[in-house]
């Protein structure tokens, strides 16, 4: 039987670039180079702000893209406020409990999500380059830190 990060690494949602996306949030691991992307498309649902739908990319590490997947399905239908309530653990829930030398990488889809969120740069690079690869240039240093 699949581990619940196998099957989110077997059939990952909501993967690569949205095109017209709200809000669009990059973060940077300092602990090792890994970098992500997310985009995010709002809806009106009630008088309610909601995210309709987002959608991630991903250089490097495979439990961020396991994040990823589960984080940009759970955070649909939430409004901004109650997305940015959910912490790295929250968001790699669905997954199980992540070893420890893996909670940076819960760490780094909540960077991202915050980033696009609440628009504050959570890494230098975030303002940069129309795609993901287009913010992984060679000479540039990434200092991220995450909240705790
Ligand atoms: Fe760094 Fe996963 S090993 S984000």
């Amino acid at each position: 039987m699949n581990s619940p990060i196998d099957d989110a690494l077997n059939n990952p949602q909501n993967l690569g670039e949205m095109s017209g996306a709200d809000a669009i949030g990059t973060a940077g691991s300092s602990d090792c180079g890994d970098m992500l992307r997310l985009w995010i498309k709002f809806r009106e649902e009630e008088g309610r702000r909601v995210i309709d739908r987002a959608t991630f990319q991903s250089f490097g590490c495979q439990t961020a893209i396991a994040v990823a997947s589960v984080a940009t399905e759970m955070i649909k239908g939430k409004t901004a406020e109650e997305a940015l309530a959910l912490s790295g653990a929250g968001l790699s829930a669905p997954l199980g409990p992540l070893p420890p030398m893996k909670i940076h990488c819960a760490q780094l889809v909540e960077g991202a999500l915050k980033n696009a969120l609440t628009g504050t740069p959570a890494s230098p690079v975030a303002a940069t380059g129309p795609t993901l690869r287009d913010s992984l240039q060679p000479q540039q240093k990434l200092q991220i830190k995450f909240h705790s």
